[in-house]
């Protein structure tokens, strides 16, 4: 089993991100590949793009702020890691592959980590189409209205490529040529080897750029993309203009699978969300990271929901949710708050200024108004009056408040953690509960009232009032 997986690894497909780079023109501290297009990674998206061509081996060069891309990829662990440590252009990064590379025989897909619109479609006709032709590279191209900055791909009207030269190094009249290298290859990897080892760094950047292996390669074939697929990110400016493609493309998916978005434009949906048929979605609401919403949902207006998941026939409205399960027919907000792996059962009403944090709440049970839960769980049907409070952290340690089925908490009440309320429980309006309370009872703790007559000073009386009340 070992053995035959070796092989594997040593055959088939291979590909390579390249992620090394600082990227300069973002004015970010935070390297380039990691930020963030539709909540995944620049480096994520562009792994995403790979997932039909089901590679042996998956390489990801790192150079500047190594740790933090690491850190931020670890979850990938299949992705293997190839130090570039200092940064002398694209060739020098595919060359530190070639160690963890030795002995494999197969293709090399290169992706540039700041390409991060490609269809997966798109990467498997590319590698169809070099399999296809046994070319020694294929090369994504895309004929652009505005090819600034990119390099330019030359070649006949077959296809077959000659050359690329890039922006800087052209002539002007080279640079009227539209046609532009995408940064996205496939390499047979014993050709590249060929010439890779032996590159030079002559040119406007003295760098090793990747683009002159193909003049000595062949046969290398370019293969249109749609423009909008390939565009690198360099700076903020194309970030936000990436954004703008990757949103359309979510929301034209959701749309025609029985979504309802009302205002697109003004929703922001993260790539990783899932949206069943016949949700809606008002406006002003964004869905991040993992959330799934099920069925018969209706989202926003204005609301916020992040690796959660709304059950079927919930309604979000003006609300905030992270990291928490809403089960079925859960009526949430106006302003709610819930978070921090919160669990609201079935028809749960949670509702007007409502903060529930790391709490389980059993099915049928409301807090519709101005309350706290924190570290608490609720049976079924529990009740929570307005401005129920769980005083759950004593400045070092939180503690848990318990409440059973039926209970019920009257206006203003105050639960000291850690505190066992049992089911069927009254508690009177504005009590500060501290001890546990037995099932049935009902839990008072009032200074008695005291009504005082007579209260207004004398100078406010009329002539003929009397003095002084008799008690
Ligand atoms: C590159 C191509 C250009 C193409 C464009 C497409 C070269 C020489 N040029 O230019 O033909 O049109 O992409 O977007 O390849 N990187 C490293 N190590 C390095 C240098 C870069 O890992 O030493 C990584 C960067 O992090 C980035 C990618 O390689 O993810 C591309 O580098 P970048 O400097 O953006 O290349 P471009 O100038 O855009
Ligand atoms: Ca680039």
């Amino acid at each position: 089993m070992a053995d035959s997986l070796a092989i594997l690894k040593k055959s088939g497909l291979a590909i390579a991100i390249l992620a090394a780079g600082k990227g300069t023109r973002m004015r970010s501290k935070l390297p380039k590949v990691l930020h963030k297009l539709s909540g995944l990674t620049l480096v994520e998206n562009v792994i995403a793009s790979t997932k039909l061509v089901n590679p042996t081996r998956k390489l990801a060069i790192v150079g500047y702020e190594a740790q933090q891309v690491k850190t931020a990829l670890a979850a990938m662990t299949d992705l293997e890691f190839v130090e570039q440590t200092e940064q002398l252009g694209t060739g020098h990064a595919v060359q530190q592959v070639i160690p963890a590379l030795e002995g494999f025989e197969g293709n090399l897909l290169v992706l540039n980590g700041d390409v991060p619109l490609l269809r997966p479609e798109t990467i498997e006709n590319m590698l169809k189409t070099h399999r296809k032709n046994n070319n020694a590279a294929t090369i994504l191209t895309a004929q652009m209205d505005d090819p600034t900055g990119y390099g330019r791909v030359f070649c006949d009207e077959n296809l077959t490529v000659q050359e690329i030269i890039e922006h800087r190094d052209c002539t002007p009249e080279q640079r009227e040529n539209r046609r532009i290298n995408a940064g996205i290859y496939c390499f047979n990897w014993s050709a590249l080897m060929e010439i890779l080892p032996h590159l030079k760094a002559d040119n406007d950047q003295s760098e090793y750029y990747l683009t002159d292996v193909i003049k000595d390669l062949s046969p290398v074939m370019a293969m249109d993309a749609p423009p909008s697929e390939i565009a690198g990110i360099n700076n903020r400016k194309q970030l936000s203009e990436a954004e703008d493609v990757m949103q359309a493309r979510i929301k034209d998916e959701l749309l025609l699978s029985g979504v309802t978005l009302i205002n697109a434009a003004s929703i922001t949906i993260d790539s990783m969300v899932t949206v069943e048929p016949d949700v809606i979605i008002e406006p002003q609401t964004n869905l991040r990271g993992t959330s799934v919403i099920k069925a018969g949902c209706q989202i926003g207006p204005g609301s916020l929901v992040e690796n959660s998941l709304i059950g079927e026939n919930s309604k979000v409205v003006h609300s905030v949710v992270s990291d928490s399960e809403i089960e079925a027919g859960g009526r949430i907000g106006p302003f709610a708050h819930i978070r921090g792996k919160s669990e609201i059962g079935e028809n749960c009403r949670i509702g007007n200024f409502v903060e529930v944090k790391k709490s389980k709440i059993g099915a049928g049970s409301n807090a519709a108004h101005l309350s706290y839960l924190g570290d608490a769980e609720l049976g079924a049907q529990v009740n929570v009056g307005a401005g129920t409070v769980t005083a759950n952290y004593d400045g070092h340690n939180k503690h848990k408040s318990v409440l059973g089925d039926r209970a019920k908490t009257g206006a203003n009440t105050t639960l000291v953690a850690p505190i066992t309320i049992g089911a069927d429980v009254t508690i009177a309006a504005g009590s500060t509960l501290t001890r546990d309370v037995d099932p049935d009872c009902l839990a008072v703790t009032r200074v008695p009232q005291k009504t005082y007559p007579g209260w207004r000073p004398k100078y406010l009386r009329a002539e003929n009032e009397e003095d002084k009340p008799k008690n």
